[in-house]
């Protein structure tokens, strides 16, 4: 397995162009399967979970094409993938296996879509995760309240709707509130139902409206997405259309923290600010600076980082998919910060291995109470989940000496390049490849 070496305590500065949105990409690909010809999809970024549905869809009949990058490199990150054509060959398939499924939850994905075109699914059930338990209950509820029948089998939901699903109204929000890829799973089906279907507690987060965007696109009659009601108008077919997906807010979040954590000075381009207002503002309180324009931003850090409270929530609230980040800055701020996970309330494994590098972070239930630190300390750690090997990687750029990242593949799953977009900013971080030893960074050790 790759590990990533880092030598900390440079500071960042230059130009990092944001890869387009893994959580936009996963559900769109599956989308495609209901559609009628050719779907174009730009700006998909090259990722092991994009990797697992590409093959996923494939096994599923669709033919999957990557063309040639379109233009250079910008701060080490590609300016644009080429872009990816989907065309789906053969609806005999209707089963998603576990061998995929248990590598990325998002499979749970093509349940609505097959439901809705082949009116059959078998999805292996997720398991739980690093992150927590992960119910895809609300999922199946929407669905069923469509019409389709469920059983569980040998380990599989098993799918099916006798005719054609039908449009009804539903709430659809759950015990820790909406559901992203269930709003999403639901939404897609009910475009290809008879009649309205209208999603009360629905998810409004980026990733939704880029869906519904592209199924707009195909076809589809989509209203309200970005709100908690979405109304869908069922049609009968959708077919192919090309779609750019939306710029990655996550991987956005997480280099202006890496800006904020080295002190550092970044140009973050291909990015959009208003859908991180939570995150801008508690990194202003921390004492962040920002400049925008045009989709391009200058993120500054002043020097003393002030302590602040923050509670994940469901979009437009600070997004748990940048917990860990910001844990790993507060780790340094001046006084006691206290971090509360709302929406997986079990998503602290970076707890341990940030508090093996110096940090002082307590756990209580869902909350972790940081008091900060003067340095933190290169070590060895392991990366548990994507968003806590991101925590690791900018706590290492931050450290005193050394910090060996283990199992970086977690990263590899939503991070496209990171290391090389981080090298070109000026951070010493190299990746060392199984059964090879590091030899840049013990020159610059
Ligand atoms: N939930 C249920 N029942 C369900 C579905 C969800 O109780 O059927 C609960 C979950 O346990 C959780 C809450 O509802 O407490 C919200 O989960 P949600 O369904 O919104 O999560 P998701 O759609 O499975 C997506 C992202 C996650 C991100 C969450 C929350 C993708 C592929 N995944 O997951 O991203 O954390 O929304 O914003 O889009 C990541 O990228 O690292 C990642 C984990």
């Amino acid at each position: 397995m790759d590990n990533f070496l880092i030598h900390g305590g440079q500071r960042l500065q230059g130009v990092i162009e944001v890869s387009g949105s893994k959580n936009s990409s996963l559900p769109i690909l599956a989308a495609t399967l209901m559609a009628e010809g050719k779907t174009t999809l730009n700006a998909v970024p090259r990722l092991s979970d994009i990797d697992s549905m590409t093959k996923l869809i494939s096994e599923l009949g669709c033919h999957v094409h990557r063309h040639e990058p379109v233009s250079g490199d910008i701060g080490g990150g590609p300016a644009l993938n080429g872009p990816l054509d989907v065309e789906v060959m053969d609806e005999r398939e209707c089963q998603a296996h576990y061998d995929i499924v248990r590598t990325m939850r998002a499979s749970i994905c093509v349940l609505g879509p097959l439901l809705a075109k082949r009116g059959k699914a078998i999805v292996s059930i997720p398991g739980g995760c690093s992150i927590g338990d992960r119910p895809v209950n609300l999922h199946v509820r929407g669905l069923e309240k469509l019409g389709a029948h469920f059983r569980t089998e040998n380990g599989n939901i098993v799918g099916e709707v006798r005719g054609r699903l039908r449009g009804c109204r539903m709430y659809l929000g759950g015990a820790q509130g909406p559901t992203v890829l269930g709003t999403i799973n639901v939404m897609s089906a009910a475009a290809l139902a008879e009649g309205e279907t209208v999603l009360v507690g629905a998810a409004c987060e980026p990733e939704v409206s880029d869906c519904a965007d592209l199924l707009i696109k195909m076809g589809a009659r989509i209203k309200g997405h970005g709100t908690p009601e979405i109304r869908i108008e069922g049609v009968d077919r959708l077919v192919g259309a090309e779609h750019r997906v939306i710029p990655d807010r996550i991987e956005c979040g997480t280099f202006l923290i890496a800006a904020a954590i080295t002190n550092g000075e970044l140009q973050l381009k291909n990015c959009n600010l208003d859908q991180l207002i939570a995150v801008t503002d508690h990194l202003e309180d921390v004492g962040v600076r920002f400049e925008r324009q045009n989709g391009t931003v200058w993120v500054k850090s002043c020097r003393r980082i002030t302590p602040v409270e923050m509670t994940t929530q469901p979009y437009p609230g600070f997004p748990t998919d940048l917990q860990a980040q910001l844990m790993a800055l507060l780790c340094l701020a001046d006084g006691i910060s206290v971090v509360t996970e709302r929406i997986f309330p079990d998503r602290f494994l970076h707890v341990g291995e940030l508090n093996r590098m110096g940090a002082r972070v307590r756990k209580e239930g869902p909350t972790a109470i940081i008091q900060g630190v003067e340095q933190l300390q290169g070590a060895t750690v392991m990366a548990s989940d994507l968003r806590a090997s991101a925590a690791l990687v900018l706590a290492g750029l931050v450290a005193k000496g050394v910090t060996r990242i283990d199992r970086v593949y977690h990263i590899d799953r939503g991070y496209e390049k990171i290391e090389q977009k981080l090298a070109a900013v000026g951070a010493h971080i190299e990746r060392v490849k199984e059964g090879r030893t590091a030899l840049s960074m013990s020159a610059v050790a």
